[in-house]
């Protein structure tokens, strides 16, 4: 493993024993809005601050990106930390187990190192530019399955700024009928890192963060899958539309939402 994805890692690992501890008892966390349908736990913060001070300790010269605490670190790195340290807190604090840690390293702008840690289940997800996706020891591949109607699709329904629902929507109206079934676990970065790991065939979300793609994409397309914005262009982690699935189901995704988009989702 490389040396940057071990610290990475161990990073994940120490924010997880936050999020474990404090799930035994979730009627002691205290939830704060920070605007409507958008929660934050005093676990969002120790748990990023854990991964933070891990990241620093190693290297102190990089730029980080985290959803808590925003920029920090030298702005002029080559290198990047993009950290989403609780994806799902509106599962954790219901108690509901589908939520992650995940962290991402951005090299010249190019993801090079991935972790998605499923706290829950122990599932440790890497993945490094060029060497491959891991579920824990084992490669992973993205699902074999090119018919639409035999294809398990996940997504994020909007619940915070609702600017696209018709267009969304619209999409679901049509897949809901031409897939085999359509799931919405509430944790970002983990619906792509199952998309690697071939548990779904497909995923689309409109408006996420540069800290719940990161990881979740560099997992797919190195499990064989691909992953776009909603014209299949690159600029996803920018515009914050995201498509991915294995090769066959990501173009018929796309094909099926192009009649659907307005200019602005295409932009
Ligand atoms: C959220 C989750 C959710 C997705 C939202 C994200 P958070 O992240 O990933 O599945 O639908 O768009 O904001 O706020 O729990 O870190
Ligand atoms: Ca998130
Ligand atoms: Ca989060």
């Amino acid at each position: 493993m490389h040396p940057m994805l071990t610290t990475a890692v161990k990073a994940a690992r120490r924010a997880g024993q936050v999020i474990n501890r404090a799930s035994l008892d979730i009627s002691q966390l205290k939830v704060s809005t920070k605007q409507q349908s958008d929660y934050v736990t005093e676990v969002d913060k120790l748990a990023e601050s854990a991964i933070i001070e891990m990241l620093q300790e190693t290297y102190p010269t990089h730029a980080i990106l985290a959803e808590e605490s925003g920029s920090s670190g030298q702005a002029e790195s080559e290198f990047q930390w993009i950290i989403d340290p609780l994806d799902g807190t509106t599962n954790f604090i219901h108690g509901l187990p589908q939520y992650a840690v995940s962290i991402a390293l951005a090299h010249k702008r190019v993801l090079t190192h991935a972790v998605v840690y499923d706290t829950t289940r122990n599932e440790l997800f890497t993945a490094s530019k060029g060497s491959g996706a891991y579920l824990n020891e084992k490669r992973l591949r993205v699902s074999k399955r090119s018919k639409l109607d035999e294809a398990l699709i996940g997504t994020g329904f909007p619940y915070r700024s609702f600017d696209h629902i018709d267009a969304y929507l619209a999409i679901f109206r049509e897949l809901a009928q031409k897939t085999a079934g359509l799931r919405r676990p509430g944790a970002a970065t983990l619906d792509l890192a199952w998309v690697a790991a071939g548990r779904l065939d497909g995923f689309w979300e409109f408006g996420l963060s540069p800290w719940d793609m990161a990881a979740g994409a560099l997992l797919i397309t190195e499990a064989g899958g691909l992953v776009g914005d909603l014209t299949g262009e690159p600029n996803y982690l920018a515009s914050g539309n995201f498509v991915g699935g294995n090769p066959k189901v990501f173009s018929q995704l796309l094909h099926i939402m192009g009649p659907h988009l307005t200019e602005k989702l295409k932009a």
